[in-house]
């Protein structure tokens, strides 16, 4: 196939490039050569997905047998890309999330759960910014009826990781000593790696699917416990971790998600973050490699690729609970008998 892959320079987009090529099909990544080199090998279009001239140069350029577009996430600059390409593509993949979906993560969801009632045009101050992919997706959808791939990954990992939650947790677990950790260690985590999200969407391509697909790790097999243990032991470091609840690490201002990277505390609106099915996906052949080879892979390229430039984040939210709030909240635990 000719693919054409909008962004593929960073993470996920990384990914499918790299997938794409290794199974024989000629790639070609459009971006504005920013946010460091493509992939060896594949040839590059420079250009501004916000630049209508940009994406009709782009457009003369096809035809092609899919897009990937794995760097979406405003509605109208969605919509302008999938309509300056309409004509020139046979199929478009969306690279959503499962924020695209209202309930998510209140409540579990699948592909036919409530999406955000984002229209397809929504400007971005107008929308909350969870609600976006819905718009998003609609764009792609108005314009390619009938020939769009929406994959709706959950929290993905691996190497290259954006934002970097597993890269923070293998950093701090690396610097070793008493770790904060959310209790319980059982708790469950849902995760997949970058590169299963983008070999299970390439496959799709191949076979002429559409349609949308929740992509997320197995539902009810990984848990916090084993994801932090397996850290532990690849960084080989001795780090000890300090269990901790969660209305303690609430009282002292800890934050959910960001803070503490994939801590959904037992609470209502959290409820459903680590239950969605992946059940339409697994049967149309998604396969996720086991979360060790994750963090090992993961681990290994942190180590070729050294400190960070800059300090890992969410959005604007800085990721990763800074060391010495992290060392006051643990001597505060210390103090606390029932804790220890
Ligand atoms: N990480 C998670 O847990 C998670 C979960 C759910 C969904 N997702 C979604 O997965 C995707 C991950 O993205 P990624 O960073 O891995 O993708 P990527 O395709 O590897 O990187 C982003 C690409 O977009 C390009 N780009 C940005 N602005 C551009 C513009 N105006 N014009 C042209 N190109 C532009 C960047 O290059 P230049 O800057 O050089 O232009 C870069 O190549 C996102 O859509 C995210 O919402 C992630």
């Amino acid at each position: 196939m000719r693919i054409l892959v909008i962004g593929g320079s960073v993470f996920l987009g990384r990914a499918f490039v790299a997938d794409a090529f290794e199974r024989g099909h000629a790639v070609t990544v459009f971006n504005r050569g920013r946010s460091g080199p493509d992939l060896p090998g594949i040839p590059g279009i420079r250009g501004d997905r916000e630049d209508p001239d940009d994406l009709s140069a782009l457009a003369g350029q096809g035809p092609w047998d899919a897009v990937i577009d794995t760097s979406g996430q405003h509605p109208r600059t969605v919509g302008l890309s999938a309509r300056a390409l309409s004509g020139h593509a046979d199929a478009y993949l969306f690279v959503s999330s499962f924020h695209a979906y209202a309930d998510w993560p209140a409540g579990p969801v699948d592909e036919d759960s409530p999406r955000h009632p984002c229209a397809p045009d929504a400007a971005v101050d107008d929308v909350p910014a969870n609600a976006l992919k819905a718009g998003c997706e609609r764009a792609v959808e108005a314009e390619f009826e009938g020939r769009t791939v929406i994959l709706n990954p959950g929290l993905v990992i691996g190497p290259r990781e954006t934002p970097g939650r597993l890269l923070w947790w293998l950093e701090r677990m690396a610097r070793g000593g008493e770790v904060l950790a959310p209790a319980g260690r059982d708790r469950p985590v849902q995760l997949i790696d970058a590169r299963d999200v983008a070999a299970f969407g390439i496959r799709l391509l191949e076979t002429g699917d559409e349609g949308r697909y929740l992509v997320a790790g197995p539902q009810g097999t990984e848990t916090l416990g084993t994801l932090l243990d397996t850290c532990a032991r690849a960084t080989e470091s001795g780090a000890r971790l300090a269990w901790t609840a969660d209305d303690f690490l609430l009282e002292h201002e800890v934050g959910p998600w960001t803070e503490l990277p994939f801590w959904a505390p037992d609470q209502p609106a959290m409820a459903g973050a680590w239950s969605a099915s992946t059940a339409r996906a697994t049967a149309a052949g998604l396969r996720c490699r086991p979360l060790a080879d994750t963090v090992t892979d993961t681990w290994a390229w942190l180590r070729e690729r050294g400190p960070a430039d800059a300090p890992y984040h969410q959005g604007k939210t800085p990721l990763g609970i800074d060391a010495d709030k992290e060392s006051a909240v643990l001597r505060a635990r210390h103090t606390r008998t029932d804790l220890r």
